[in-house]
């Protein structure tokens, strides 16, 4: 078996990172979870209908029980959190009960969230299901849901017992989504040494066709970088910080596209900007910019972004969460694996690098 340790000190715990879900049965005894504790799994419907005949993993524990939600990040509210505490309650849920979050980001933040605070706390186990929870949002212990608007802003941190990762699950993801995880990997090799981005460039066929050895080589690179920069900073009070790069600009691409352009894939774009104002302001090497433009186009990531309202467009930006007191604060790099977190950037100089960047024209 494939498996990382990750989380700090006293808590930490495993990432099992294989082919298939034929070794879970061997992780949950390494867990020690036993036949007496009930096993209750909280997925989203598309997976449910995607996997319902073939959860024959799931059958070392009978009798269990499946609870989903309808699918996409408008679920992550506090209606389906309360769904999902009803269901913990009529199946008389207890201490010794177990938790499975089966599905992307989304099931696993709040599922994450539910047995955090379900009778005080309760174990859960993560089975990520999309590139993007695989290589990001299933460690470091962010959980959360959506309220009056605005992102994540109810939460917690809370780990899992341990991660479980079956590639076998990207399959049947769209390619979209393969996209929105790349994103984020990019975003990695960027603030790592070098040698992810390597891995990207030679073998962009071979992921895009999710050969397994690339990919596994992938999701845990990525989780080890992650780990690596949240076990210093769990409360992302100073350099986790470091993983919102590209993620200010993405926020203003999201709100003005109206959401249709993906998270991953708004960070891809926010990253080229990012990139380009680290050139103005901290003397960044001119030639990553193009090398990162080829890298977008192997992967058929898009390099160009026409903003639609400039107002929203710098609202959005301005209203990050992470910005203190009206000054936007971005994460920038002087070079791959050199970055600069909270540096000081004005409007105007957003505005420059965006005309230099993903508004010019081909
Ligand atoms: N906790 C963290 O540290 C952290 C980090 C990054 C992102 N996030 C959160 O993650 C969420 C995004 O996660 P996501 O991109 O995984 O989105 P998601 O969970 O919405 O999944 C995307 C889509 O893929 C479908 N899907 C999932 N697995 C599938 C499979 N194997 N086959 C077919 N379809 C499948 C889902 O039903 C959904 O429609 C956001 O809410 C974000 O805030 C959390
Ligand atoms: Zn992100």
């Amino acid at each position: 078996m494939h498996e990382i340790i990750v989380g700090k000190e006293g808590k930490i715990y495993r990432v099992y990172v294989e082919n298939t879900m034929d070794r879970f049965k061997i992780a949950l005894k390494d867990y020690k979870i036993s036949g007496e504790s009930k096993v209750f799994v909280v997925t989203d419907d598309l997976i449910y209908n995607t996997y319902k005949n073939n959860i024959e993993w799931l059958k070392i524990k009978i009798p269990f029980k499946i609870f989903y939600f309808k699918n996409g990040e408008q679920s992550k509210n506090i209606n389906t959190v309360k769904k999902v505490y009803d269901f913990l309650i009529e199946n008389k849920v207890d201490r010794e009960s177990i938790l499975i979050a089966l599905g992307g980001g989304v099931v696993g933040d709040l599922v994450g969230f539910v047995a955090s605070t379900y009778m005080r706390g309760i174990r859960y186990i993560n089975v990520p299901t999309t590139l993007l929870s695989q290589v990001d949002s299933c460690i470091g212990g962010k959980v959360a849901f959506n309220y009056g608007g605005i992102k994540n802003i109810i939460g917690s941190f809370y780990d899992p017992e341990f991660v479980y990762i079956s590639l076998n699950f990207l399959k049947t993801l769209d390619r979209k989504e393969i996209l929105n995880g790349l994103g984020e990997i990019i975003k990695y090799g960027l603030i790592s040494d070098g040698k992810l981005l390597s891995f990207l460039n030679e073998n962009a066929v071979p992921i895009l066709n999710l050969e397994h050895d690339k990919l596994l080589h992938i999701v845990i690179e990525c989780l080890k970088i992650k780990n690596r920069i949240v076990v210093q900073d769990v409360q992302d009070l100073s350099i986790r910080n470091v993983l919102n790069f590209g993620h200010t600009i993405a926020h203003g691409i999201e709100v003005d596209s109206k959401y249709k352009i993906p998270h991953g894939v708004a960070v891809a774009l926010g990253i080229l900007v990012a990139i380009k104002i680290s050139e103005i302001k901290l003397g960044l090497d001119k030639t990553l910019y193009n090398k990162l433009e080829n890298l977008y186009r192997k992967f058929g990531l898009p390099t160009r972004y026409k903003v639609d309202n400039y107002k929203s467009f710098m609202y959005a930006i301005n209203r990050d969460k992470k910005n203190i007191n009206e000054n936007i604060n971005m994460v920038l790099l002087e070079n791959i694996g050199k970055y600069k977190i909270k540096v000081n950037v004005k409007s105007e100089e957003i505005l420059e690098a965006l005309k230099l960047s993903i508004i010019k024209e081909e």
